[in-house]
Parts: C-alpha cells; structure tokens; sequence
C-alpha cells in the first residue's frame, strides 16, 4: 500500500465506494450472461471494499468466495459464511491452479507491471469450464473533452497514472490477450463513464483524493481544482472521461 493511500483511508474509502455505485449494476450485468451457477468457486481479484465479493457470496451459496486483496482494510470477511478474505499481492501470490468458476477482476491489472503475463497466470486458475472476467478503464484523450478544466485534471490523472506504471489504454487489447491465453467463447462490451451528470457523476471522489498530489506535483493549479468543483455544480455538466471495457473467454 502507498503512504499516500495509507494516510488517506477515508478518502480510499470513498473512492472505493464511488467505484462500486458507478458500474457494479454494469459489472452484475456482465456477470449474470455468463452460466452462474449456485455451487461456484469465484475469486475476486483486487477485491477493494468488497462489493462484487458479497454479491457473488450471495449468488453462489453453495460455492465459495475468496476476496483478495493487497489491502483488505475494506473487506468485512464476516459478511458471508461461503466468504474467504485473503490478503495476497497478485503480481507474486498464487492461488490454486484449476480451482475457480469464476475469476473476476476490475480496474485491477491497468495498474500492473507485467499485466499480460498476468491474464495468462489468472486463466491458469480456472477449473475446466471456468471463466475469467477483466474490467478495465479506457481512458479517452484529455485534449478532447469540451472543459478546459476537465482536460487539464484529466491529462494531469493520466500523467500521474503513467508515471507510477498504470496504462489506460490497456483495456483494448484484453479480449485479444484472453484469446490468446487459449481462453475460448471469447466476447467483450463496454459501459461510458459519467462526469457531472445530474447526480451520475463518479470523478468527484476521485479527483478529491488526487487533487491534493496532482497540485503537490505541479501538475494541477488549486484553482484547476476550483475550477472543476465549479463545474460539478452545474447541474448542465457533463462528460465522458473513460470507457470501462469487460472482456470475457472460457477454459476449455
Ligand atoms: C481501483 S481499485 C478497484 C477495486 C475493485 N476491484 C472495484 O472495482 O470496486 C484497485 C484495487 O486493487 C488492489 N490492488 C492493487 N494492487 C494489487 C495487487 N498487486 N494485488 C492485489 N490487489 C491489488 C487495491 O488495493 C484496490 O483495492
């Protein structure tokens, strides 16, 4: 966990949260078009505050869930009695081969050094049978959205997302990656993130938490910062920051 996530785990809280009432309706929709059946085994990769942990808990009560995460300080193991919280680090920590139904990850790998290895690794902890599910960010470019500010804090987000290693692009190539990764049945949708938008908006939490670094690093003005919260105000703003893209494919 970095310092600056530690020292903010309100802040980590409520971003968390906001990622999870902005697509877990889109995430359980994806989900539901696969097969779900009562007894899988499901793991929940970068299980963050747990959402799509405690659903699955839920729709398989005869399987078993394991929620893991790096930080599990937003994971609640007593929330199901099928449900396993496990603090593991995906980029070394393995799981049983062959075990799961169902492995399920979002906005997880974008962030990743070696993120292809990593969706080959994940389809080698599928049961015959298994689906592996990938949710990831497609960031639009920064210079194209109508807001001044909004290009402003976006590429200045993207830039900061960069520089730690992250790749906001990566999501294109997934549904070619879990091809490749012998993975069959493959297919993939897409759902538009919302800025503003009327009480639809999900970049206000986020850009609170990364304001503070982004002016810190000079990326940003504190009035960027004003400018934006300006617009989240008005009731006529909106944009389309990112598209999320949700691939999916089988073991055979
Ligand atoms: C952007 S959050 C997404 C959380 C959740 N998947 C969701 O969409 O609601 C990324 C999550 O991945 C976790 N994470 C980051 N690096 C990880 C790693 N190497 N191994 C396991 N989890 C990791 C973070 O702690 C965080 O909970």
């Amino acid at each position: 966990m970095s310092d600056e996530r530690a020292a903010n785990s309100p802040g980590e809280q409520e971003r968390l949260r906001s990622i999870q009432r902005s697509v877990d309706g889109f995430t359980v929709q994806v989900i539901e078009n696969l097969p779900v059946a009562a007894h899988w085994n499901c793991l929940e990769l970068g299980a963050g505050a747990g959402s799509i942990a405690y659903w699955l808990a839920e729709r398989c009560p005869a399987g078993r869930v394991v929620a893991a995460d790096i930080d599990t300080r937003f994971l609640d193991a007593g929330r199901a009695p099928n449900l396993e919280v496990r603090e593991a680090d995906v980029t070394g920590d393995d799981f049983a081969p062959g075990r799961f139904d169902l492995v399920h990850a979002r906005y997880l790998f974008c962030h990743l050094p070696a993120r292809d290895e990593l969706i080959a690794r994940a389809a080698g902890w599928l049961a015959p049978g298994g689906w592996l599910v990938v949710e990831e960010p497609y960031h639009l470019p920064a210079d194209t959205s109508p807001f001044p500010p909004v290009r402003r804090l976006m590429a200045a987000y993207q830039q900061k997302y960069r520089e730690r290693g992250a790749d906001m692009t990566w999501a294109r190539g997934v549904p070619a990656l879990l091809s490749r990764s012998g993975l069959t049945d493959v297919g993939f949708t897409g759902n538009l993130g919302c800025m503003g938008g009327l009480g639809k908006d999900r970049w206000g939490p986020l850009i609170a938490q990364a304001g503070p670094s982004l002016v810190a690093d000079g990326l940003v003005t504190e009035a960027d910062l004003a400018a934006f919260a300006g617009l989240l105000r008005d009731p006529s703003f909106v944009d389309i920051p990112q598209v999320t893209i949700s691939a999916w494919g089988r073991a055979d």
